[in-house]
């Protein structure tokens, strides 16, 4: 038998599954399955990007202060409390790392990003699902399940796969209640899709046990280049930078995140095409007799009779070239959640699932 063994839990780790990109055979697929921006990035990012070559045999910078000032500026922030990472999930990653270990217990809700429990168990930790109510983050249900030894809960706001969220009374009760040592993570790797949310920026400022983390993968059109960044607590924000590698970040990713971050009409043109588009195809899909809960994100939970037809409609949409994702793994077997793309291929979903509720499977 072999001595080379993994740290505890590495091996209870399910693989994370990514959205499907290709259908054999079909050619004009669209892809609707990893709530990317149908309406690509920024210009002005795209115009960074094309001329970052010339630089490339320059290290990066290691404490990314010129992306961290824009991003303080644009939201108002303290830009020494953000730090930048790989994707939101860097910073996930270190507020685990350092955070959670063995035998301390890491919370996260009944249909929570599947992110949150691979990251318990990387770091040996136990993850603790909480049920939610009606596809709702339940406050009271998680504060009931924390212990002593509960060092992190993880809520996404607004959360995926559901599209719903938590109020921000909600949220600071939440925060308050929490055992001593215990942290409070808001993801908000859709906030940007709430008109006016500042992600749950405020409940950081007066208080020690609460941090948040956004992307650029989602509305900025940039989940390829990998940037994502948190703020928090400066005392917190002190220990993540200690795990955090000097590079992490590379001189294209910064760049191109600071032009994406300057050009906020850019997101608010998205923020409003998405509403319109996220507004027509629920209640095209209603119509139909595909209810949804009310999203505050870029996808729909549609929601079918039951898992055989969530399955078939998936399988009718795949054959029509519509990739969307099931979310059995997210507890919601009966449900498809749909990206909400531009208007033809809103429309295309709209046509596909009518062909298929009328029989044409
Ligand atoms: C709720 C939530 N959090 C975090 C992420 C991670 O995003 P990224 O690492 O691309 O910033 C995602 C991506 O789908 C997400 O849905």
């Amino acid at each position: 038998m072999s001595r080379i063994t993994p740290q505890p839990g590495i091996m209870d780790i399910e693989l994370y599954v990514g959205g499907k990109a290709t259908v054999e055979g079909v050619s004009d697929v669209v892809k609707l399955s990893s709530n990317e921006n149908p309406y690509g990035c920024s210009d002005a990012a795209k115009a960074v990007h094309a001329k970052s070559g010339h630089n490339l045999h320059r290290y990066p910078s290691t404490d990314h202060s010129d992306l961290r000032v824009v991003i303080g500026e644009v939201h108002g922030l303290d830009a020494s409390r953000i730090i930048c990472g790989a994707g939101s999930d860097e910073i996930l990653q270190f507020i685990t790392q350092c955070y959670a270990g063995v035998g301390d217990e890491v919370v996260y809700t009944e249909h929570g990003f599947s992110m949150y429990p691979i990251l318990a168990r990387m770091v040996g930790a136990k993850p603790v699902k909480v049920a939610e109510r009606e596809r709702v983050v339940d406050v009271d249900a998680i504060l009931a399940a924390c212990t002593k030894k509960t060092k992190i809960v993880f809520i996404a706001n607004p959360a995926n796969p559901t599209g719903t969220m938590v109020g921000g009374n909600e949220m600071a009760r939440l925060a308050d209640s929490l055992p001593d040592g215990c942290i409070l993570v808001q993801d908000g790797a859709y906030a940007e899709f709430v008109d006016g949310f500042d992600g749950g920026a405020s409940l950081i400022e007066s208080r020690d046990n609460v941090v948040m983390t956004r992307t650029f993968s989602k509305i900025y059109g940039l989940g390829g280049l990998r940037i994502g960044w948190g703020y928090g607590p400066q005392a917190m924000i002190d220990v993540l930078n200690r795990v955090r590698q000097p590079f992490n970040l590379s001189t294209v990713q910064l760049s191109v995140a600071e032009a994406a971050m300057r050009d906020q009409a850019f997101v608010a043109k998205c923020r409003a095409d998405n509403a319109r588009m996220r507004a027509w195809l629920a209640e095209a899909l209603a119509e139909l007799g595909v209810p949804s809960d009310t999203s505050c994100a870029n996808f729909i939970l549609a929601r079918f009779v039951d898992q055989a037809e969530a399955e078939a409609c998936d399988d009718y949409l795949k054959s029509q070239g519509l990739l969307v994702r099931r979310v059995t793994g997210y507890g919601l077997p009966n449900c498809l959640r749909i990206t909400v793309g531009d208007e033809a291929s809103c429309r295309r979903v709209a046509h596909a699932v009518g062909q298929f509720k009328g029989g044409a499977r």
